[in-house]
């Protein structure tokens, strides 16, 4: 297993380019099952993840190549409808063919997806919503088993703005008969894109990007080409990388306007942002500002930006306090970062940080994508050597992020193991 060896402090400085968005591109590649023929998509990441949808859409026989950052996908037909434990045990967002699969072909066996580093990730408004469009849908040793003749439009309203649940829906929805109504659906920008997508490719559906969304079902939907957007999760990351460092960093080829309650914590800190379009010019203060921060559901703080957010407030000059609406069990970091001599009190889903003058080296473990992200952050700007262990979680979602730091002035390099 690789991992990074880090020596700090630095100051980051330079220009970064931010890759596509994993999280936009995952329900993409899965939407392609739905048209039967051939889709594009451009800007698409290096990523694990990626290799890993494209291993579970060849083992249903949905053929893809990767070059240069464009996927061409084969949809033209399916040899299998199984997505087996093994790959979902290793993504979660492998549960995204089960909409596509049910809606174009009928039926769909999908292993249930285990829970994650932090805790469980239930499926269950997955289930329910395609059980509201008229599908059986039965769990056997472990698996989700649905089948479905035809699949009818409803009205279903969501407990949970939920972004995997609204995926399915919206996938499943689309060659329904009927209209569906999907009431506190997600609005993140991923399902956004999504829906524009579907449209290109014949689909009806309106108030994507609000938490009512309504789907009038096609007979087909046409082979889609899409370009992916920038990765909001990444663009958050090298934004508080360089408040963290009281460094100054341009953030190109990105959407600021993906990331504003980033951007205002931020801003809170002490940095000065200034945005474009495409661009976010980040300067961090000499030492960062104490803020409160409450995640909670797009357009709110994200929970994938919560453990960098702690990364940077480590070294805050006062106290800070973070509240986890969204997965009150999301702290694995906050062991690893008090290995580096952070002070943090976890009580439930709250943790407080007291701010310290430094943090020192150490050997760390990463346990999921953003909590190795913000391990990396800490490392940047710990006084000596860190080493950060199993590394693969970062490759998940991260692509050459190493080379990004690098090219930024951050001393950081992967060990082959
Ligand atoms: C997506 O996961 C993201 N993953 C996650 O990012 C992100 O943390 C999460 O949304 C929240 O923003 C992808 O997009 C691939 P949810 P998802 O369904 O869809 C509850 C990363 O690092 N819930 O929006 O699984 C759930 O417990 C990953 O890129 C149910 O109760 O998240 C949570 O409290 C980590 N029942 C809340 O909804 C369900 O059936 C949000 O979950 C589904 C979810």
């Amino acid at each position: 297993m690789d991992s990074f060896l880090i020596r700090g402090p630095c100051r980051l400085r330079g220009e970064v380019a931010v890759s596509g968005a994993k999280n936009a591109m995952l329900p993409l590649m899965a939407a392609s099952i739905l048209t039967g023929g051939l889709c594009t998509l451009e800007n698409i990441p290096g990523l694990r993840d990626t290799r890993t949808m494209m291993k579970l859409l060849d083992v249903l026989g949905v053929s893809s190549i990767l070059e240069d950052g464009i996927l061409t996908i084969d949809a033209s037909g399916v040899s299998s409808f199984e997505a087996p434990y093994d790959l979902v045990r290793t993504m979660r967002a492998s549960i995204y063919v089960l909409g596509p699969l049910v809606a174009r072909y009928g039926r769909a066996r999908v292993s249930m997806p285990g829970g994650c580093a932090w805790g469980p990730r239930p499926v269950d408004l997955h289930l329910k919503g395609l059980k509201a469009l008229g599908a059986d849908i039965r769990i056997d040793h472990g698996y989700i088993d649905a089948r479905a003749e035809r699949l009818h439009g409803t009205e279903i309203v969501l407990s949970v703005p939920s972004v995997g649940a609204t995926v399915n829906i919206i996938m499943a929805a689309v060659l329904a008969d009927g209209r569906t109504v999907i009431e506190n659906a997600a609005r993140e920008p991923e399902i956004t894109e999504l829906a524009m997508a579907l449209k290109t490719g014949g689909a009806d559906i309106e108030g994507e990007g609000t938490s009512r969304i309504t789907i009038e079902g096609v007979q087909e939907i046409e082979p889609f080409s899409h370009r992916v957007i920038p990765d909001r999760i990444e663009t958050g990351t090298f934004a508080a990388a360089a408040v963290l460092t009281g460094g100054a960093v341009e953030i190109v080829n990105c959407r600021p306007d993906h990331v504003l309650a980033v951007i205002d914590k931020l801003a809170s800190c002490g940095a000065k942002i200034e945005a474009t379009e495409s661009t976010l010019r980040v300067t961090g203060p000499e030492r960062p500002e104490p803020v409160d921060i409450g995640t909670g559901f797009y357009p709110a703080f994200p929970t994938d930006m919560q453990a960098q957010m702690m990364a940077v407030l480590c070294l805050a000059r006062g106290s800070s306090t973070i509240v986890e609406h969204v997965y009150p069990d999301r702290f694995t970091h906050v062991p690893e970062l008090r290995r580096l001599g952070a002070r943090i009190h976890v009580d439930g889903s709250v943790a407080v940080v007291t701010g310290v003058d430094r943090l020192e080296g150490a050997p760390l473990m990463a346990t999921d994508i953003r909590a190795s992200s913000a391990l990396i952050l800490a490392g940047l700007v710990a006084e000596g050597e860190s080493k950060i262990l199993r590394i693969y979680h970062i490759d998940r979602g991260y692509e050459c992020i190493e080379d990004k730091f690098v090219k930024l002035g951050a001393d950081i390099r992967r060990i082959k193991e």
